[in-house]
């Protein structure tokens, strides 16, 4: 097998209509509504970034522009900052600009979530690489992707990271049934099914959005068939390689167990809000005093 290579990529899809979230996502994408003050995905790029990643491609759809306008330079903001001498605000306005070098493709028609990652293909070669979805946020400090780079550098294989949900959720996971390895938080991924029906789940063990990819998954890719919604299936494609591991070795799920947020659910989204304004020092002493007084009324 051959030996594993330096990543260096990462491919955000952010194609999604985001209908959850309407009528707030009519005009605006889903990936910009803000956990206090930064909006969802920026969250997401700085996790790439703090796992030594330093290229991100987003494959995007229509409405995305106020996306492609964050992450680039804003003279007239940054004029006005200047001249009010407010370098905090500056230096957070510029960080989205510097953090990676950020190029875009566009997806045409929004088939799946396979089919977002093959649109990566023509930038990411023949080179492994990462996909991270955005409804997910991580806990910076649990260091996921930096621990399923190790994981991928010592085994060459393909990492997906996994957590344990109740089994009244899995239904709305990607779901692994895996066998345990020598190491506690690795397991060998033998089969995948993508949103199982109730009552069919191999395993309480649901796909969170990070993986790490070998560029083998493109040719499998290519020729997996609609699946579950009618969408073609990152699952699916994986699903292949885990049964076949002459393909591109074998494929292992990393099980988490840090702090996520699904910021794509409304429930979880208001709890991101919240516990993050929590953390912050300028708000959080009057966030949680106002909490008590609300929670107690
Ligand atoms: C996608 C994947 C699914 C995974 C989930 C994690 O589904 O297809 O396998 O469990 O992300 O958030 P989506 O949430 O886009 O329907």
């Amino acid at each position: 097998m051959s030996e594993t290579s330096w990543v260096t990529k990462a491919v955000i899809p952010v194609g999604g209509m985001g209908t959850r979230f309407l009528p707030a996502t009519k005009a605006m994408p889903k990936e910009m509504l803000p956990l206090v003050d930064r909006p969802v995905i920026q969250f997401v790029v700085e996790e790439a970034v703090e796992a030594g990643l330093t290229d991100v491609l987003f494959v995007t759809g229509r409405n995305k522009n106020a996306l492609e306008n964050h992450f680039d330079r804003s003279t007239e903001v940054e004029n006005l900052l200047e001249s009010r001498g407010d370098a905090t605000r500056l230096s957070e306005v510029m960080k989205a600009t510097s953090l990676a070098n950020i190029h875009y493709v566009r997806q045409g028609d929004a088939l799946g979530l396979g089919h977002a990652v093959l649109k990566s293909r023509q930038h990411v070669g023949h080179e492994p690489f990462v996909v991270l979805l955005g409804d997910d946020v991580m806990e910076i400090e649990d260091q996921l992707l930096r621990d399923m780079l190790d994981a991928y550098r010592e085994y060459n294989a393909t990492i997906i990271a996994l957590i344990e949900v109740d089994p009244d959720q899995i239904h709305l996971y990607g779901c692994a049934e895996v066998e345990t390895t020598s190491d506690a938080q690795l397991v060998r991924i033998k089969n995948l099914v993508e949103k199982p029906q109730t009552g069919t789940a191999p395993s309480n063990l649901a796909i969170i959005g990070r993986y790490v990819l070998k560029p083998e998954i493109f040719d499998v890719l290519e020729n997996t068939k609609p699946g579950a919604g009618g969408e073609i299936q990152l699952t699916d494609a994986l699903k292949v390689l885990a049964q076949d591991d002459k393909i591109a070795g074998p494929v292992f799920g990393f099980i988490y167990k840090g702090k996520r947020y699904d910021t794509g659910d409304k429930l979880g989204y208001i709890q991101a809000v919240v516990e993050m304004a929590l953390q912050r020092k300028d708000i959080g002493p009057a966030l949680k005093q106002w909490l008590k007084q609300f929670g107690g009324g």
